[in-house]
């Protein structure tokens, strides 16, 4: 890495970001791309993130991502939103453009972008998503956007996906949306489930979001989760002939997406992976 009085600042804020692959996975794509950015985390307190942007402002920063737990309260700091960053409710990439700071969910576009690099048409599909938190809601979003005509939800807790569907009614018409329980999930054939719990993550790698689920060949089956790369769950789904797609797809493609968004680059998605798991090996 050269920095020069050239290089350009972009970064993470989050509360705690140690642990977070980000400045690693940035860092990496910019050295690759020969990009002259450096990504930087930075710990922050809730009642300090008005003050931070302040000083991103300042400081000349061309953008930077959120994570928990800043994904919402950084909205109130912002001149404007993507209508789907407004729709889902929270904000993972800000660019800051003639000190102005605009807010994106590069969650759901990178899902749906990985899916999409893939051959994968969205449009008159059943979606089965399985969960009702953040995730969740950024990625049934971006299906709605996408043209999913079906659209059901699986969660352990009921009013909470209740809560999500009548909230995407509000912005999306003329979709089926339902709430699955763990009776009738088996009534529904889905053509692509998405396990956007932490449940089969590191390290109670043995369980499953739904136990038994009846997988049929030809279904796309993603899991968000990339710890481990393959859950008990994706594996079940790839036995059993489905196209299993891990979250190392989404945690590539929101990246790519907020390189996009700051830097007008278009890093290819295969070559990003590739460079992640074989050069860096940070996961293994
Ligand atoms: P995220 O932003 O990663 O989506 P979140 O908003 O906390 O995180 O949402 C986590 C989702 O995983 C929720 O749907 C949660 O279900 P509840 O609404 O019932 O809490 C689900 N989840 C988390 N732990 C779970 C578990 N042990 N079993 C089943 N579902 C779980």
């Amino acid at each position: 890495m050269n920095i020069s009085p050239n290089t350009k600042l972009v970064g993470l804020i989050g509360h705690p970001v140690e642990h977070s692959l980000s400045p690693k996975l940035h860092n990496s794509l910019y050295k690759k791309y020969n990009l002259d950015y450096v990504y930087l985390a930075f710990d922050i307190a809730p009642d300090d993130v008005g003050k931070a942007l302040e000083a991103f402002k300042v400081l000349g920063f061309k953008g930077f991502n959120v994570t928990i737990p800043h994904k919402e309260r950084v909205m109130w700091f912002l001149d404007w939103l993507d209508t789907e960053a407004a729709i889902i409710g929270a904000v993972n990439t800000v660019k800051v453009e003639n000190g102005k700071l605009i807010g994106y969910n590069t969650d759901g576009m990178g899902f749906v972008d990985s899916l999409k690099r893939r051959g994968i048409a969205l449009k008159d599909t059943v979606a089965l998503v399985l969960g009702a938190g953040g995730a969740a809601r950024a990625i049934c979003v971006y299906l709605l956007k996408e043209g999913v005509k079906e659209l059901y939800i699986y969660n352990r807790t009921r009013e909470r996906a209740i809560e999500l569907i009548k909230h995407l009614e509000r912005f999306f018409s003329g979709v089926c949306l339902n709430y699955l329980t763990k009776e009738n999930i088996k009534e529904v054939q889905p053509d692509l489930v998405v396990n956007t719990t932490p449940v089969g993550m590191w390290p109670h790698t043995q369980l499953m979001p739904v136990e038994d689920y009846a997988f049929l060949p030809g279904m796309i089956v993603v899991d968000i989760i990339y710890n481990p790369i393959e859950t008990a769950f994706l594996r079940k789904a790839r036995q059993a002939g489905c196209m299993a797609i891990n979250g190392l797809d989404m945690l590539v493609g929101q990246a790519i997406k907020a390189i996009e968004i700051w830097t007008g680059l278009k890093v290819d998605y295969d070559e990003a992976i590739s460079i992640l798991i074989e050069g860096d090996k940070f996961l293994l």
